[in-house]
């Protein structure tokens, strides 16, 4: 989702919050420890296989047919690599035109993917006639943004058969427990301040699922930051976010 804020407006990523980074190196530091310390966090929890894995206790209990695996995409096998792709061009192919996801979209989101910062949590059907199938999947990251550390759920994509069942709202919940988790040992690093995202002004059935989970428009989206500029109808996205309470 990130991604097409960089595609319209042709930016590298986080190059949007680069030319504003203000203030001393150190406050800078703190914000990369935050960072670090956020991935550390997520790294030992959610790759546990037992209750201290919020993946595990959102998704795998008794009544559930779900389980949640998390990790860098290499952590996953080719073939549900292979259908993490699948899914999301079955859903977004849509928004950027088949011509526009051939060409450009595809290549660049497989690109974006691999990056090392990037976390996938993956939901898979337990229950699946042939073989576990995967249902649903987030792409999310810890970044600096405007100079605050934030979660930034790069991709949320639910299959089209296991949509409505509550997964989209659960993979959002496992970010912004996993930002809650890693503030809650933090003590002198500044604290992730939000969940954040991007979203096509087109896709009204996600802008409204986010609405119904609390999310708002961000100061930072074209809407709002460049409100008595000419150009705010240009962009074809919004950012959103939710503060962590
Ligand atoms: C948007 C998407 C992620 C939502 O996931 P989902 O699993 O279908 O949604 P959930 O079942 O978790 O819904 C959670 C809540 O949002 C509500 N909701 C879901 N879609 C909604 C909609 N279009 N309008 C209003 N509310 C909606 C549900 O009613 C539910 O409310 P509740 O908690 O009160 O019961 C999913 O439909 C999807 O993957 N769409 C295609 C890809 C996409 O657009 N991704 C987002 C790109 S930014």
């Amino acid at each position: 989702m990130k991604s097409q804020a960089e595609v319209t407006m042709g930016l590298a990523t986080h190059s949007g919050s680069g030319s504003r980074r203000s203030g001393s190196r150190t406050a800078k530091d703190t914000v990369l420890c935050t960072l670090a310390h956020a991935y550390a966090v997520t790294d030992c929890t959610l790759t546990l296989d037992d209750d201290a894995n919020l993946g595990n206790r959102l998704f795998g209990s008794s009544d559930d047919n779900f389980k949640v695996r998390v990790g860098a995409l290499s952590s996953f096998t080719a073939s549900q690599q292979r259908e993490l792709f699948e899914v999301l061009q079955q859903n977004m192919a849509p928004f950027y035109g088949a011509h526009s996801w051939k060409t450009k979209m595809a290549r660049q989101k497989k690109k974006e993917s691999k990056q090392t910062d990037a976390r996938f949590a993956a939901v898979f059907d337990t229950q699946h006639a042939n073989d576990e199938k995967l249902a649903a999947f987030m792409q999310f990251r810890f970044v600096e943004e405007e100079g605050e550390p934030v979660v930034y759920i790069y991709e949320l994509q639910v299959q089209a058969n296991y949509q409505t069942q509550g997964l989209g709202k659960k993979l959002v919940a496992l970010a912004e427990q996993q930002g809650n988790r890693a503030n809650q040992a933090l003590t002198s690093a500044p604290p992730l301040t939000k969940v954040m995202l991007t979203v096509h002004k087109s896709n009204e059935r996600a802008r409204a699922f986010y609405r119904r989970l609390g999310f708002d428009v961000d100061d930072i989206s074209p809407a709002k930051s460049d409100a008595e500029g000419d150009d705010a109808g240009y962009y074809d996205y919004e950012i959103l976010s939710k503060p962590f309470s």
